[in-house]
């Protein structure tokens, strides 16, 4: 794919995701519905489903033949098909739960993949004003300034970022919990920031050194995981091998040394494949 090609799906992504970020911030002042799904704490407002279909409509309309994954149409019963065509895989709202509670931590995550790998990718936060993006070769950035990952070597140096994760059954919490429990002994702490794509731009940025979580979906991690990348950020399995965006689960670690580390602690949390 040519540079100019890859450029222009970045602004068109860009573009998209700062419309669905105004519906996103007007729907953020106001009262909420809101619905379940997997659990009690797995949550969809109307704001996410009508942010989805907006910004699939917007993207088909400028490239009928390309494909979609998103959260929305995947939860009403559309199965994930991944395959070598352009696609577009959305996350209207990652960190649904943060929006309803008022918590400005949300965000709008468009990713495009082409032959199966992510070429380009924005996560917009309309609440904070914050825009990263990247593209294939090209950088990350946060609005217009470059963005790098830390350099901490010592995982007692660290900041560890995950999340408790949408599942409320209580072997799966457990298992999740001691993880916790044998990172923060390890490091300066552990943080839980409540949106995956937050989490990864965070660390994308420097601000703190790993994030890794078990339950995650292709949706929260294609768009945050080539901005991580392109900030030199090591995008694995949390069992060391490669990252498999469909497996549920994910390690973003700043360098190869802080990976090695974090991943002898971790015990794996099985969850069915996206
Ligand atoms: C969730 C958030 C949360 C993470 C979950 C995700 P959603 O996405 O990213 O931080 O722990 O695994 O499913 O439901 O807010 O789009
Ligand atoms: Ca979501």
């Amino acid at each position: 794919m040519s540079d100019h090609s890859l450029s222009e799906y970045l602004n068109t992504a860009l573009e998209v995701a700062q419309i669905a970020g105004e519906v996103v911030k007007d729907a953020f002042y106001k009262d909420k519905d809101q619905k379940t799904k997997e659990s009690y704490a797995d949550i969809v407002t109307e704001t996410d489903q009508a942010v989805e279909k907006l910004i699939i409509s917007l993207l088909q309309e400028k490239y009928p033949s390309h494909k979609f994954i998103g959260e929305e149409s995947t939860a009403e019963g559309k199965k994930v098909e991944w395959t070598d065509t352009p696609t577009w895989i959305i996350d209207p709202i990652d960190g649904t739960a943060n929006f309803v509670h008022n918590i400005p931590q949300t965000c709008v995550c468009i990713g495009l993949s082409v032959n199966r790998e992510i070429v380009v990718g924005v996560v917009h936060l309309p609440i904070t004003g914050q825009t990263y993006s990247a593209s294939r070769g090209g950088g990350a950035y946060c609005n217009k300034q470059k963005i790098t990952v830390s350099k901490v070597k010592d995982l007692k140096k660290s900041v560890v970022i995950t999340e408790a994760g949408n599942s409320r059954d209580s072997q799966i919490l457990s298992t999740k919990m001691k993880n916790v429990h044998r990172v923060v002994e390890a490091s300066h702490g552990v943080r839980m920031l409540g949106s995956a794509a937050v989490n990864m731009c965070m660390v994308a940025s420097g601000s703190g050194e790993a994030y890794f979580e078990y339950g995650i979906h292709i949706w929260d991690i294609a768009a945050a995981g080539i901005i991580f990348t392109e900030a030199g950020g090591l995008l694995i399995d949390p069992s060391g091998r490669d990252v498999d965006l469909l497996s549920r689960q994910v390690l973003a670690a700043c360098n190869q040394s802080i990976a090695d580390q974090l991943i002898p602690l971790l015990t794996h949390v099985e969850f069915d494949r996206d």
